[in-house]
C-alpha cells in the first residue's frame, strides 16, 4: 500500500495567501536586514535564493519560521528570535511565501514497468505496487536520470501567483497522465491518435496546488520528457529542463558593465560588496564603515566552493591583490548605507554620511586598477 500517494490525492487547494498586512510588514522587516544577505529580490548573495525551489532547512511555512527564530549553527544566518518578535517572524515567513511561484516540493518515484502494461496510468495503479525509488528533487525532476527503466510518478505542488487559465504542455513522448487536486487533466499516449488526447484548461486562483504526473517512455540514453505549466501573462512553469542551481554560473567573470555581487568570502565582512569592473578589478567595499577593504586585479568570483551545499562554505575571490588598496572613502563619522546601482562601467554606492546623501563611485582605471570619487 502506498500511503504517500492517498495524502497527495486528497490534499485540497489550500492558499497561499496570508494577511496582506502581515506580508507588508515582513517585506519592510526584510528590507531592514535580511536583504543585506539574501538580495533585494530574494535572489541570494551570502545567504541562499529564498526565492526558488531549493531548501536546505526545509521548505514548509513550519521550517521557514524555525531558521528564521533559531537561526542555522555555524552558519551567518543568526537566530532573529531576540530581535523581533513572535508576530515579526511570522510576517517574514508570510512575506517569504507570498514570494513563492512555479514548482515545488517535487518527489519522484520509479516502479517497475510490467504492472502498468496496457492500463491506462491513474492513481488507482500505484495503491497496489511498492516504489523501488524515491527521491526529493529541486524543480528539475526529470532531467537527472538517464536511460530509466521504470513507470515514473513526480508528485508536487503548483505554487501559483497569478489567477487565470493553465494547462499543462507536454512533449508527446511515451505515455503521461497528470492529476491535478485529484483529477485527470491531461493523458497522452505516442501510440493513441490524438484526438484521444486529454488536456483541460484549469482556472485558477493564486495559492497552492497539489499535482502528480506519470509517465513512461521508451528506455533510451536520454530521457525525452519535457513539460510545462502554462498560465496567463506568459507565466510558464518548467516541469523538467535544468534547476535554477544548475544554472547559475559556477565563476562570475567581469563584462562589459560592472557588476555588484554579495558573497560569502573568507576573512571579509558579511556585507562587503565586491564591485567587479569591466577591467577585471574586484573592489571589496564595506557598506557599514564606508571602508575600501582590499582590491584584487585580473580577478573574479568563483562560487564552486559553495555550489555543492549551497552556503555551508564560502566562495572565493581568484585574483591578484592590488597592494595598499585599504583606506576609508569618507569624510564623515556617521555613515548609512543606502543602495548600490551600476552606471557602465562604474559601480555606484549611495549613502548619507552624517545627515548629507553621498554617493561614492567606482570606476575601472587601466587594466589592472580603479579610481574612488564622491559627489
Ligand atoms: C549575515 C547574513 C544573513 C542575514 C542578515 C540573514 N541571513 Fe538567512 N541565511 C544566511 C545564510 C548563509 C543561510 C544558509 C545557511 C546554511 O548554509 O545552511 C541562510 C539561510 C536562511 C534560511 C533557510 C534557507 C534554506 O535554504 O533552507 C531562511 C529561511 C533565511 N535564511 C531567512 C532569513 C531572514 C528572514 C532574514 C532576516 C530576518 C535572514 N535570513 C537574514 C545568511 C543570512
Amino acid at each position: 500500500m502506498n500511503k504517500l500517494l492517498t495524502i497527495t490525492l486528497l490534499s485540497s487547494l489550500a492558499t497561499a495567501s496570508a494577511d496582506p498586512a502581515s506580508v507588508e510588514r515582513g517585506k519592510a522587516l526584510y528590507q531592514q536586514i535580511c536583504m543585506t544577505c539574501h538580495g533585494p529580490h530574494m535572489e541570494g548573495g551570502i545567504g541562499p535564493a529564498l526565492a526558488d525551489s531549493f531548501w536546505k532547512h526545509g521548505d514548509s511555512p513550519e521550517a521557514i519560521n524555525r531558521a528564521i527564530t533559531k537561526g542555522i549553527a555555524g552558519t551567518e544566518m543568526a537566530a532573529f528570535e531576540a530581535i523581533y518578535s513572535a508576530e515579526d517572524r511570522q510576517a517574514l515567513t508570510d512575506y517569504i511565501l507570498s514570494k513563492q511561484e512555479g514548482i515545488r516540493e517535487v518527489v519522484r518515484y520509479v516502479y517497475p514497468k510490467d504492472h502498468f502494461k496496457d492500463k491506462r496510468l491513474a492513481p488507482e495503479l500505484f495503491k497496489t505496487i511498492e516504489s523501488t525509488s524515491s527521491t526529493p528533487l529541486p524543480e528539475n525532476w526529470l532531467y537527472v536520470k538517464r536511460n530509466l527503466e521504470g513507470v515514473v510518478r513526480v508528485t508536487a505542488k503548483a505554487y501559483i501567483q497569478k489567477p487565470g487559465s493553465y494547462r499543462f504542455d507536454i512533449r508527446r513522448v511515451g505515455r503521461t497522465a497528470v492529476y491535478f487536486e485529484g483529477k485527470e487533466v491531461h493523458y497522452s499516449d505516442e501510440k493513441s491518435p490524438k484526438t484521444d488526447d486529454v488536456n483541460e484548461k484549469l482556472q485558477l486562483e493564486a495559492g497552492t496546488y497539489s499535482f502528480e504526473i506519470f509517465h513512461e517512455e521508451k528506455r533510451a540514453h536520454s530521457y525525452k520528457f519535457y513539460g510545462n505549466l502554462v498560465g496567463p501573462a506568459g507565466a510558464r512553469y518548467v516541469l523538467s529542463g535544468r534547476s535554477l542551481q544548475g544554472s547559475i554560473p559556477r565563476v562570475i567573470v567581469a563584462g562589459p558593465a560592472a557588476k555588484i555581487e554579495r558573497k560569502w568570502i573568507k576573512d571579509l565582512p558579511p556585507r562587503a560588496l565586491l564591485c567587479l569592473l569591466p577591467n577585471k578589478v574586484i573592489v571589496a567595499y564595506n557598506p557599514v564603515d564606508g571602508t575600501i577593504i582590499d582590491a584584487w586585479h585580473e580577478a573574479e568570483i568563483n562560487q564552486t566552493p559553495s555550489l555543492a551545499d549551497r552556503s555551508a562554505t564560502p566562495s572565493q575571490i581568484d585574483g591578484k591583490q592590488i597592494p595598499d588598496s585599504t583606506r576609508p572613502t569618507h569624510e564623515g563619522t556617521n555613515i548609512e548605507f543606502i543602495a548600490y546601482e551600476v552606471a557602465q562601467a562604474n559601480a555606484l554606492i549611495h549613502s548619507v554620511v552624517d545627515g548629507k546623501p553621498v554617493t561614492l563611485c567606482i570606476a575601472p582605471e587601466g587594466d589592472n586598477s580603479f579610481t574612488i570619487s564622491t559627489k
